[in-house]
């Protein structure tokens, strides 16, 4: 399935984003912007897998010639366990979300969770290292990103989650014993403050507000939704309590640059292209 950004020719080396849905992603714009200014040759894909042939898509698409895919909801899982090799990323995570075919096999990537890191450090310019960090949520997208988080060193590491015992699962399988991690409900939060509050939940998808108290913010804090296109009730919630608001299309930028690098060899600047795509 082509589309607007693919060019197909000869020469070319095809890359594709596969997922289900897939028709809103924003990756083919992203990559064709990277290609442009970084002069690759390259072609970006949208392709739809049926929700039970994510493994025949990726192997018909290797087949193809492609160089590689990125995979979105809800294949992570799969993908980490279709990749014959994966770095040391996609073991932190248990996903991937970066695919590379080699002549060799297929290596698994994971780039969420740098994205992140990036997006946080760099672009908001706020150090995690000593922070207090709040994670809410302890799905996927929280799953990606906790490991690497702790890499940072945080002061201490809160997972907050409606269904506890997620949370005390991804608490327990802690690699870092630098900062205090813990996991915990939300009604459990009150009386405790926050530096940085991530939300990794998909309450906001159905614009549902979490039950999280108003107190948790500390004064300059940063609250981050790993969401992006839409400003959801957390995102209203922390801006009323006085936090500085950032929305994730930092991290879909920042991951997809690490994802073109991981594929290229090289790293594309992110600031202009995550203007073309907050401008859209
Ligand atoms: P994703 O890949 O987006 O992380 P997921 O693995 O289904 O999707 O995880 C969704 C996360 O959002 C979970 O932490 C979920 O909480 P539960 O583990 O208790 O299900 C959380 N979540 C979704 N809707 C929520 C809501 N309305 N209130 C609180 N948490 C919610």
């Amino acid at each position: 399935m082509l589309d607007q950004y693919a060019e197909p020719l000869s020469g070319i080396d095809r890359y594709a984003v596969v997922g289900n849905p897939i028709a809103h992603s924003k990756s083919p714009l992203i990559h064709t912007e990277f290609a442009k200014q970084t002069h690759q040759n390259i072609s970006y894909e949208r392709v739809l897998a049926p929700l039970d042939g994510f493994e025949a898509t990726i192997r018909d698409l290797m087949q193809q010639g492609f160089k590689g895919v990125n995979v979105t909801v809800p294949f992570k899982f799969e993908a980490y366990a279709l990749c014959d090799y994966h770095t040391e990323q996609a073991k932190l995570a248990g996903a991937v979300n970066t695919i590379k075919f080699t002549e060799h096999g297929i290596w698994g990537n994971n780039t969420d969770g740098d994205g992140l890191i990036a997006d946080i450090t760099h672009n908001l310019n706020t150090l995690i290292e000593g922070k207090r960090v709040l994670l809410l949520g302890a799905g996927g997208a929280a799953e990606g990103v906790f490991q690497p988080l702790l890499v940072q060193k945080p002061a201490k590491l809160v997972v907050a989650n409606r269904t506890l015992d997620k949370a005390e699962n991804m608490v327990s399988k802690s690699l870092d014993k630098t900062s205090q991690v813990t996991a915990c409900t939300f009604e459990d939060l009150k009386n405790q403050q926050f530096d940085i509050v991530i939300n990794a939940t998909s309450a906001g998808l159905s614009d549902m507000a979490l039950p999280v108290p108003s107190s948790v913010f500390a004064k300059n804090c940063l609250a981050y939704d790993m969401m992006y296109g839409r400003e959801t009730p957390f995102m209203q919630q922390a801006r009323a309590s006085g936090a500085q608001v950032a929305d994730g299309l930092g991290m879909l930028v920042e991951q997809a640059a690490e994802a073109f690098n991981y594929w290229r060899g090289v790293r594309p600047e992110t600031k202009s292209v995550m203007n073309i795509v907050s401008a859209l």
